[in-house]
């Protein structure tokens, strides 16, 4: 078997342009293009035959010279993705050395390019994993992160024992001849958390909002081909200006999730290049304190959540302090924050908040 010669290799790799934000330096937009033309001289090359391994190897080092974010993993998950494996490890050992048609590598030599202008990987790919579903990913539409899958476990983990305890016994949803909880989402994006709900409590119902009508319509069609669609009422409304009781067509509310814009507006210009450039930034900046919208889904638990309901907030580090701040200043709002729990990187990411029955409240 012919790999590509070192000559041919030297030269592709000695003309892999600078780092420059999304292409927008000339010399990038000549460098990438002539490697582009050696790589195709080479692969039409009749003699020369390309692996699945060698463009791996090969992509990888383009990515490290342009100092692309994870080049390793960034290029086998492409060239995994067109030979239509999941991952590279994924792929049978006799793909791994099998010829590469010219055809799958010029589709490589696409999505790779689109890499090389700082596309998230997810967004270059077209579809990403969240927990066991596999979700359309669209520009601008928030990317669902691993660390909200613990998000959704806290609150699956919490409703399956809510059926084990006594309290909060008068909950209807608790006898096992009835539904299962009705839950909202606030700000779905690509539909990740409400739709692993529907997939975890097969009795929930969930109604999901976001401001984004691209973020709505994403959430839907992942609804659809995930045939989740019955139990999902998808909505563009925004928080802060919507009225609320569009919110209960399916009554008061058992359960709100979200995974609300919270980074503080000054950390916003910090944040990496893919996500700067490609990410609606509106799911992301939570304003001055990262609170803006976390306020509001409080605000808004007073109207519609149900006695002993419970809300699961993801929130940066500093927030679960000025959250409980927040709320005993708040004591008219009958919510207290009953849980915090961390993330893998032992920072504390996850709220748990409960409403009390307004009888039990002892605060003035
Ligand atoms: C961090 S993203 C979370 C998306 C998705 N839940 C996830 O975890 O992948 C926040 C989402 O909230 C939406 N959003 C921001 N402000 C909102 C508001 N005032 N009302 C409704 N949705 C809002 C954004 O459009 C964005 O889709």
């Amino acid at each position: 078997m012919r790999v590509l010669s070192s000559f041919l290799y030297k030269k592709l790799l000695c003309l892999s342009p600078r780092p420059g934000l999304l292409g927008m330096n000339p010399a990038k937009g000549f460098t990438v293009s002539a490697c582009i033309r050696l790589w195709r001289q080479h692969s039409h090359s009749k003699s020369s035959v390309v692996t699945a391994a060698d463009l791996v190897n090969y992509w990888q080092d383009v990515f490290e010279k342009n100092e692309i974010p994870e080049p390793q993993t960034s290029s086998e998950y492409i060239i995994s993705h067109v030979l239509g494996a999941k991952t590279f490890e994924s792929l049978s050992a006799r793909n791994i050395c099998s010829p590469v048609s010219p055809a799958l590598q010029e589709q490589i030599q696409q999505l790779c390019t689109k890499r090389l202008k700082r596309m998230p990987v997810q967004y270059v790919l077209g579809e990403w994993d969240f927990s066991d579903l596999t979700l359309k990913m669209n520009p601008p539409v928030f990317i669902p992160r691993p660390e909200t899958e613990e998000l959704v476990s806290l609150m699956v983990d919490e409703e399956l024992s809510k059926r084990f305890t006594l309290e909060c016994r008068k909950d209807p949803w608790l006898s096992p001849k009835t539904s299962g909880p009705v839950v909202l989402e606030v700000g779905c994006g690509s539909g990740a958390i409400s739709l692993r709900l529907l997939k975890k409590l097969p009795h929930s119902r969930v109604i999901a909002i976001d401001k984004s009508e691209a973020a709505v319509n994403l959430a839907q069609e992942n609804a659809e081909r995930l045939q989740l669609q019955d139990r999902i009422k998808i909505f563009h409304h925004d928080l802060s200006s919507g009225p609320w009781d569009s919110l209960l067509s399916w009554g008061l509310i058992d359960t709100i999730i979200s995974n609300p814009p919270y980074v503080f507006h000054e950390d916003i210009a910090h944040l990496a290049a893919e996500i700067l450039s490609y990410e609606d930034l509106g799911a992301l900046d939570g304003g001055e304190d990262g609170m803006n919208v976390i306020k509001e889904i409080l605000n808004l638990s007073f109207y519609i959540l149900k006695d002993c309901g419970n809300v699961f907030l993801e929130v940066d580090p500093r927030h679960p302090e000025m959250v409980a701040n927040w709320l005993s200043s708040h004591p008219n709002l009958f919510l207290s924050v009953f849980a915090i729990h961390q993330d893998f990187c032992a920072k504390p990411r996850f709220l748990h908040i409960k409403k009390h029955r307004r009888e039990d409240n002892r605060g003035p």
